[in-house]
């Protein structure tokens, strides 16, 4: 199959990831179009040994395209989706915008992947910390079902971008030379700090982040039941995400179950040495495509209970890497056609 390609937002950091990840992964493209900003029209990014020129996203950008793997921003997606769609595109979008619309798929390969055929031109990629959970937690959830989860997250700087983990890095630079750390990116410092994700607080003193993990993993897991209590904290971490998850099942489930089903669970590594005391850490997730899950140990608190700990790479399966294996599951099953039945978006 022929398939044309564009990236909105190919100068962001999902954008260089998800240009690595269609060349390393020999994904069927004929062409492939870059678009940003303005700011980036004339510069050029190599892919195959190439070097394609960035153009600014404008009307006609999705003539030609069959596939648009969108990581610009909810605001640009809403801009720019409906009218891919309308030029013939399928988009698979990395923001926020349209994951909790009911017409839209929200997609992990390894969990939900016959979601993606109802498509009606749109497909979301989840929240970067609902993947790297829902990864970890579907294949044992489907095995004995999980009543609640109680998880705390360890975010790194690249789930605010490219300029974040600069930001980071200044940061860090700024203080060790005694003076005023930059806070343009985030709110507060970062370096040898952490806080409280910074996106809008609901009613109930939750904050956007905390209701994706929610909202979005009763979606993927097409189960509204499912409790989900999340506290997701910033810190000082470069590139990859980490979290503390605590499963509450409806009957118990041993450990070593619990260990059997993961080694065997795909898009996940089992990583523990327990006489050693190591365990996934970000700087090992980071460039990896697995999650890396361990530390897998009985609730003392709770006889159905299990405590586990993970690192994920946010960049890859967290955002780009998941994004293209939903473009490569639509190669495969022919599902990669025009909205037949055109929504409003
Ligand atoms: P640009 O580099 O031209 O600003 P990140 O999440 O790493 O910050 O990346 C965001 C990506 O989204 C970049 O590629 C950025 O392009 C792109 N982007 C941001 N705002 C717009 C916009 N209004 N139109 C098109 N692309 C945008």
């Amino acid at each position: 199959s022929q398939v044309r390609v564009a990236i909105l937002g190919a100068t962001g950091a999902v954008g260089a990831e998800l240009l690595e990840l269609l060349e390393s992964r020999n994904f069927p493209l004929t062409h492939l179009k870059l678009l940003a900003s303005p700011r980036s029209a004339g510069r050029t990014l190599q892919f195959r040994g190439e070097s394609l020129p960035v153009e600014a996203v404008g009307e006609d950008s999705f003539k030609e395209v069959d596939l648009v793997l969108a990581s610009a921003g909810g605001s640009t997606s809403k801009a720019w989706a409906s009218k891919a769609v309308e030029q013939g595109a399928v988009v698979v979008d990395n923001s926020s915008a349209f994951r909790m619309n009911p017409d839209v798929p929200l997609v992990i390969p390894e969990v939900n992947p016959e979601a993606a055929a109802k498509h009606k031109g749109i497909i979301a990629n989840p929240n970067c910390t609902t993947i790297l959970m829902a990864v970890a937690v579907w294949p044992l959830h489907q095995v004995q079902p999980i009543q609640r989860i109680v998880v705390a997250t360890y975010q790194s700087a690249s789930g605010a971008g490219r300029r974040a983990m600069e930001e980071l890095k200044a940061q860090a630079q700024a203080i060790l030379q005694e003076q005023t750390p930059p806070t343009e990116s985030f709110p507060y410092p970062l370096a040898f700090n952490l806080f409280p994700h910074n996106s809008p607080l609901n009613d109930q003193g939750y904050c956007e982040e905390e209701m994706k993990m929610v909202n979005e993993t009763r979606k993927i897991f097409n189960d509204p039941q499912i409790r989900i209590s999340a506290t997701c904290v910033r810190v000082p971490v470069l590139r990859a995400h980490s979290e503390a998850i605590n499963l509450e099942f409806a009957q118990p489930m041993s450990v070593a179950t619990a260990k059997e089903l993961l080694a065997n669970a795909p898009g996940v590594r089992l990583v523990e040495d327990w006489q050693a005391n190591y365990f996934p850490m970000p700087i090992d997730a980071t460039g990896k495509d697995d999650v890396l899950v361990g530390r897998i140990r009985q609730d003392l608190s709770h006889p159905s209970g299990l405590e586990i700990w993970l690192s994920g790479d946010q960049i890859r399966k967290g955002a780009a890497l998941n994004a293209v294996q939903i473009a490569e599951l639509l190669v495969e099953r022919n599902w990669l056609k025009p909205a037949t039945a055109m929504m409003a978006y």
